[in-house]
């Protein structure tokens, strides 16, 4: 056997398997009720619309281009039919701003590649979506808590940059109902974001994928359409913004696109030349079609089912959670987030729930840099029907009201 790692390059050794998806690989047992995954339910993907698009493709003169290689930026009209979707939201941009890419994981990797020398810093928000992390290890940074309404001084993250042996280099965060915890950052955060970075000159990475499902309350103006107020014009921004059509139509298409100013969408295009030329050309059409023909209607019907699940969920969390415990109150995405007690481990839980009540979730540490706060776990609603929501959470309540038990069984007596 060849010893690789001698071979392989130093920023290999950041990519390891994660133990979490390694373990959440064993849940795939049918008598198990499963809220890990964080993916759309298939019941409610557009298949018909997008078997008429391809038809389409296929039946008329497009099919020649349809199939072949296509230029780097992305297909026109998706770009054009995108501008004026976003022009919905107060983000005034041209077709020269927006770039496809293949999925938004694949944004992140880009950005990572183009802001991220080694021990640069990228500022996170702790928790933050599990995929950024992976997507930026491999640029070898390091992360340092970016606090929303905290009172971190520009100095602070400046100094502890500089100790990692670099510079700040940008803010990674999801504005509307994150992923892990489904929250979402009032006004008043992302203006202080947006200050915050004005000090330190550093780039926001808005990452919009759960931007579009939003079930309540008063919609918040996305980071880079505040940018743009404020600056006066998407050119002078310091925000760049990744949106999906994993969560609205279909994941496996794997389309997604970057808005941002100019200089930062002509370099993205040279990484995807020399990544992978460009984007499925046929997927990006069919997704123009289905989009131009009905994509409030398709996200009406998801944010429907998505938010009966939500209040399925919280109804049963109410009901059925040991005190002690707490999560979060999403308006919107696919995720609850929940605070065991203190001292309490998501993963021994989980190791735990294999073996009993078989319920599955994904134990929260995974979502921080630092690997902390293990008394934390991820559920997802998108994928669960009400009588699998109660019975699962009423599981989940037992397990953790047992382990909380034995946990004070432990304690010495004194
Ligand atoms: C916050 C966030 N960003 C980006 C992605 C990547 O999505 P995609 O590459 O399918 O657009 C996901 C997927 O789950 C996500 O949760």
């Amino acid at each position: 056997m060849l010893d690789w790692d001698h071979i392989f390059a130093t920023r290999s050794s950041r990519m390891k398997a994660s133990e979490i998806r390694e373990l959440l690989k064993l849940l795939e047992q049918p008598d198990i009720i499963s809220f890990a995954g964080g993916i759309p339910d298939p019941a409610l993907f557009p298949a018909e619309e997008f078997q008429k698009a391809y038809a389409d493709i296929f039946s008329g003169a497009q099919v020649n281009s349809a199939l072949q290689y296509s230029v780097s930026e992305g297909y026109k009209p998706l770009r054009d039919w995108i501008v004026a979707d976003v022009a919905k939201i107060g983000i005034d941009c041209t077709a020269d701003n927006v770039f496809i890419t293949s999925g938004s994981q694949q944004a992140l990797d880009y950005l990572g590649k183009l802001f991220l020398s080694p021990n640069d810093t990228a500022l996170v928000t702790w928790p933050t979506y599990l995929g950024a992390l992976s997507a930026f290890n491999a640029y070898e940074p390091t992360y340092d808590q970016l606090s929303v309404n905290g009172n971190r001084t520009p100095e602070a993250y400046r100094e502890t940059a500089s100790k990692a042996g670099g510079a700040v280099k940008f803010a990674y965060l999801s504005a509307d109902f994150s992923n892990p915890t489904g929250e979402t950052i009032d006004l008043q955060g992302r203006e202080k974001l947006l200050a915050l970075a004005d000090e330190l000159d550093i780039a926001i990475l808005e990452d919009a994928a759960y931007q579009n499902l939003r079930f309540d309350g008063e919609p918040v103006s996305p980071i880079l359409a505040l940018d743009i107020a404020r600056s006066g014009g998407i050119e002078k921004t310091r925000t760049i913004y990744s949106g999906s059509f994993s969560k609205t139509l279909a994941p496996g298409l794997r389309v997604g696109f970057v808005i941002g100013a100019m200089p930062v969408i002509r370099k993205l295009v040279l990484l995807k030349q020399a990544a992978d030329l460009h984007s499925s050309t046929i997927n990006q059409i069919a997704v123009e079609h289905v989009a131009s023909r009905g994509f409030d209607v398709q996200v009406a019907k998801i944010k429907r089912v998505y938010s009966g699940r939500r209040d399925s969920m919280l109804a049963a969390l109410a009901k059925y959670m040991p005190k002690g415990t707490t999560w979060t109150k999403p308006e919107g995405g696919m995720f609850v987030w929940l605070t065991l007690p203190e001292g309490m481990d998501g993963a021994e839980l989980l190791a735990k729930s294999l073996a009993t009540e078989k319920v599955a979730f994904v134990p929260g540490k995974a979502f921080y840099a630092d690997g902390s706060n293990a008394n934390t776990l991820r559920i997802s609603f998108s994928c669960a029907n009400d009588e699998m929501i109660d019975e699962g959470i009423k599981r989940l309540g037992r397990l953790i009201g047992n382990a909380e038990t034995r946990e004070h069984e432990a304690l010495p007596i004194i």
